[in-house]
């Protein structure tokens, strides 16, 4: 299986999705037998609120069928770096869709282009850029918790994406990056991004585009400050409000209208197709801080007459 390439049929060992309902989605891994909490191997039966699902039965079904489960149904998709990172085991807080667009947008991430990113934490950026640079980009990843370094190293294996990627276990506010005027673009998402910024200004090529992702203000002015005085241009902040609005059957029983006079209401309105907006919105994530390296040779002779030489 491989997030990079779409295929017809389940395969054993694929990673795949279980759609149950926008809300209800799963990754599976189609094998035969999983380790359970008291490390028993036993039969690989995926239990969901319509029913238990035979994961081998999935084997030469098509993507995009219709399951049935025990006492409903579902229906089995491909793998793409949406659908993982609402289904992604999550080893800490991590990059949503509306600020992963934004993001690529930005920082103009295309097919070829080498970006730098930390912290890897659940790898829930890191594919998107991975889809966004292949097939002949790289993505350098770092991430200082050895753990979560080695396992996001396995699930891009797993998923296919071994000649995209290179995770690296450093502290990248201590080490750097280790890469010297190559990346098109680097994205910070990190506890004390201002620490880092110096080092990113090292690995982007002139006029290479940085992000930082930070939940506070705070985080933000400190990273703006070190920005201005790196000679960074273009500063901006975004923050992403995700509103959508749900195309679906409205039904006028419950409305006013209705309730004030049933019997003068005619019959085919009491439902019709239009969007609501939705009841619950997604707030506060963070802030996006985003910036253009400078041209490397007018820094560096500004710093030439700073020093006098
Ligand atoms: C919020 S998570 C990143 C989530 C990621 N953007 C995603 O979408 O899954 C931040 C990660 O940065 C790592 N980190 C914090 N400081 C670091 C540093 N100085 N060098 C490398 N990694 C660091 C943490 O261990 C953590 O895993």
């Amino acid at each position: 299986m491989s997030f990079k390439n779409f295929k017809d049929k389940i395969e054993e060992n694929d990673t795949v999705m279980l759609y149950l309902s926008p809300q209800s989605i799963h990754v599976i891994k189609v094998m035969p037998k999983i380790v359970t909490r008291k490390g028993n191997e036993v039969e690989n039966i995926f239990q969901t609120v319509y029913g238990a699902l035979k994961v081998m039965d999935l084997v030469g079904m098509s993507y995009g069928a219709k399951v049935n489960l025990t006492k409903g149904y579902g229906y089995i998709l491909q793998p793409t770096p949406e659908l993982w990172t609402v289904t992604l085991p999550h080893r800490t807080q991590v990059l949503y869709t509306p600020d992963i667009s934004m993001v690529l947008l930005q920082l103009d991430i295309r097919p070829g282009c080498i970006v730098v990113e930390s912290g890897t934490g659940s790898g829930s950026l890191s594919h998107a850029l991975i889809r966004a640079i292949a097939p002949d980009g790289k993505l350098h990843t770092y991430e200082f918790h050895e753990q979560r370094a080695k396992i996001a190293s396995e699930e891009f294996k797993e998923h296919g994406f071994e000649d995209l990627v290179v995770v690296h276990n450093q502290n990248v506010c201590e080490a750097g990056f280790g890469l010297e005027n190559v990346a098109d673009s680097v994205f910070l998402d990190l506890p004390s991004p201002w620490l880092a910024i110096n080092h990113a200004l090292t690995s982007l090529k002139s006029n290479g585009r940085i992000c930082s992702f930070s939940p506070c203000m705070e985080q933000v002015q400190k990273t703006c400050i070190e920005l201005e005085k790196l000679r960074f241009l273009e500063i901006t902040i975004i923050e992403c409000l995700e509103r959508e609005f749900q195309v679906k059957n409205i039904s006028v029983a419950d409305s006013e209208l209705f309730s004030f006079d049933n019997d003068s209401v005619n019959n085919s309105l009491k439902s019709f197709r239009g969007f609501t907006t939705p009841l619950k919105m997604p707030g506060h994530t963070g802030y996006l801080t985003f910036a253009t390296a400078p041209m490397k040779s007018s820094l560096s002779q500004e710093i030439e007459v700073v020093n006098g030489s």
